[in-house]
């Protein structure tokens, strides 16, 4: 089916949209999103830990404001895409939830560890409220892609950040399609980290490059 972009609506969330939006986030993520897939989750799990990691968050109504979601109106507001952005300045005491195995807080640990390592040249400037934008993580259902509709969340969330008197905005990305729609939007490359390369234990084999991308806020 073809589906048109004019009857996409990007909208920020509010409370009854979080339910939606983490359903679509584990949708869109479990395999397709290349770190997420070496994870190597259930997907029925993994949308228990997501849930559970953003508990927190969801809790928070300054961070909901950075959570977009894009619906399709000609098709009953059927939610086709998303963007989360948080304040890394925020979230630092970001727990791992307690329930976790004992095979899956090592692999969190890692990947945390890891995505540590994609931020170390940003490392000394995150701690400043309201200056970075992050980009969690951005989705688009795979019957949408290519119409531009991840351009459109990603435009919306930096141009909200940018009213509001953010500085930056900054990614990791973890494909080329990912590198590529962030480029369009005007994020340039700052660093690059091979999981392969810098892996410990659980992350071995997974193949996956993470660029770290930022933009300069203007107003
Ligand atoms: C990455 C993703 C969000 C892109 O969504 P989308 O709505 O199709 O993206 P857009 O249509 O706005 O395209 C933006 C740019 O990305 C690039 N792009 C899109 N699809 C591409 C493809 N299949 N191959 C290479 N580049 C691609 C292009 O540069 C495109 O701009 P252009 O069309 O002007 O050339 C979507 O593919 C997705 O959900 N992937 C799985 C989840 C994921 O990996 N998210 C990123 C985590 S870091």
């Amino acid at each position: 089916m073809c589906h048109n972009p004019s009857t996409i609506a990007i909208a920020p969330i509010d409370a009854d949209d979080i339910d939606t939006l983490l359903n679509l986030y584990v949708e869109l993520f479990h395999h397709r999103e290349p770190l997420t897939a070496c994870i190597g989750l259930r997907r029925a799990r993994l949308s228990e830990i997501v849930r559970l990691l953003y508990a927190e968050s969801i809790s928070y109504p300054p961070l909901q404001q950075q959570w977009w979601l894009a619906r399709d109106r000609a098709d009953n507001q059927r939610a086709v895409g998303f963007v989360v952005g948080d304040d890394p300045a925020l979230v630092t005491d970001q727990a791992l939830p307690d329930n976790l195995t004992v095979d899956e807080q090592a692999i969190f640990a890692e990947v945390m560890a890891l995505l540590a390592e994609v931020r170390r040249p940003l490392a000394d400037q995150l701690s400043a409220a309201g200056t970075y934008l992050h980009i969690a993580a951005i989705g688009v259902h795979p019957q949408y892609e290519g119409l531009g509709i991840a351009t459109r969340l990603l435009q919306a969330a930096v141009a909200d950040a940018t009213a509001r008197g953010f500085r930056y905005a900054f990614a990791e990305c973890t494909s080329l399609t990912s590198r590529r729609l962030h480029e369009k939007c005007g994020f340039k490359h700052l660093h690059r980290v091979a999981v392969t390369d810098w892996a410990q234990d659980k992350l071995k084999q997974c193949t996956v490059c993470i660029d770290l991308m930022q933009k300069l806020l203007e107003n």
